[in-house]
């Protein structure tokens, strides 16, 4: 099958567009014929390798899977001897290994039947940073109907995703985002929109109940001052976090949580499947919809992973295989 293949960890130069065997699979396994796949944060840290912690999972010297990707949408081929919810030629999404190729292999339990109303490339993108989302917005926000609520990353991968599950919990949503994406985020459900590059939302003036930080480059002390005293802050992902545990921001604002009413947290990944069911319910209702930026070949994965190094994505990008 075709496969975008890395043998070493580094910069988009190391992927390789080649011929290998598809993967095998487990009893409790599927194997997904992808059509689409998405690309995200979680791609570039397992391309680098990057912050070093995540390669006690991934592999010490080089990918123990020679082939990044995980979320995806396809047709199932084949399936293990103990799966009992899919069947060869069933639409799915989820996430699996081996994503950017032809045949991908994931667990039962990761994968959702496809809905109709989205495409295979809108499915592709409904996991992984839909998921963030949903844990932020609901579980650790515990979003409350009128609640004034702060997205900030808006326009990107989780925070287009954000936007649209906090108003499905009834907030009133200002998005932070740069001014090509105002439009974006206005069309998605944003109430109010301010622009980073010409105001600043921290001016002691406006407090948040609840403040969603996906971008993860401004400092504790600068996001609590937007922060209602009872307020929560919740930390999306590990940006800014140093290249070793990539965690540093994230356990401080765990820490410091422990001297202040206000409620400071940090995400853990989960991949739960009744959340990615949770997640396809509001797309087959319309309730949210996958923004996607640009799909491109498999031959092109590099290009989009530099585009997501870049950190401007607008919405999701989706390689179609
Ligand atoms: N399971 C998990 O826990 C999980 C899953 C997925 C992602 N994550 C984490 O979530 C984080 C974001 O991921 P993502 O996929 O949403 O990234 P993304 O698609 O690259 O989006 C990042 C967004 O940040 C915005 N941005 C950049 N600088 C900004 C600034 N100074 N102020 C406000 N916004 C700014 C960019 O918009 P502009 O162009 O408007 O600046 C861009 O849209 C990453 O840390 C990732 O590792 C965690």
């Amino acid at each position: 099958m075709k496969a975008i293949v890395q043998d070493k960890y580094g910069s988009a130069e190391v992927l390789r567009f080649e011929d290998i065997d598809p993967p095998e699979i487990g009893d409790n396994d599927v194997l997904v014929h992808v059509r689409a796949a998405g690309v995200d944060r979680g791609v570039w840290h397992f391309m680098t390798g990057l912050p070093y912690a995540g390669r006690i999972a991934s592999g010490l010297r080089k990918p123990k899977i020679p082939v990044p990707g995980m979320d995806l949408a396809g047709i199932v081929e084949t399936v293990g001897k103990n799966v009992t919810r899919f069947k060869p030629g069933d639409e799915v999404l989820g996430i699996g290994k081996f994503a950017f190729a032809e045949y991908a292999r994931a667990p039962e339990k990761k994968l959702v039947s496809k809905p109709a109303v989205l495409t295979f490339e809108q499915a592709a993108v409904v996991s992984i940073s839909g998921l963030p989302a949903l844990h932020a917005v609901r579980d650790e926000a515990k979003v409350q109907p009128g609640q004034k609520v702060l997205i900030i990353g808006a326009a990107g991968g989780v925070g287009t995703y954000a936007i649209q599950i906090a108003k499905v919990y009834g907030a009133e949503v200002t998005a932070v985002c740069s001014t090509t994406k105002m439009d974006l985020v206005r069309s998605i459900g944003a109430d109010h929109v301010i622009d980073y590059t010409r105001e600043e939302f921290a001016d002691g003036a406006r407090h948040w109940d609840v403040i969603i930080d996906i971008a993860g480059n401004r400092s504790l002390s600068h996001l609590r001052r937007a922060l209602s005293p009872r307020g929560t802050l919740v930390i999306v992902g590990g940006e800014d976090g140093g290249k070793w545990l990539g965690l540093g921001r994230p356990l401080m604002a765990s820490l410091l949580s422990l001297f202040t009413s206000q409620r400071l947290r940090m995400l853990l990944p989960k991949e739960r499947l009744e959340d990615i069911e949770t997640l396809k319910d509001l797309a087959e209702s319309g309730k949210i919809t996958p923004v996607v930026e640009r799909t491109y070949e498999l031959s092109e994965a590099a290009e989009a992973i530099r585009r997501i190094e870049a950190g401007h994505a607008r919405g999701k990008l989706v390689i179609t295989v």
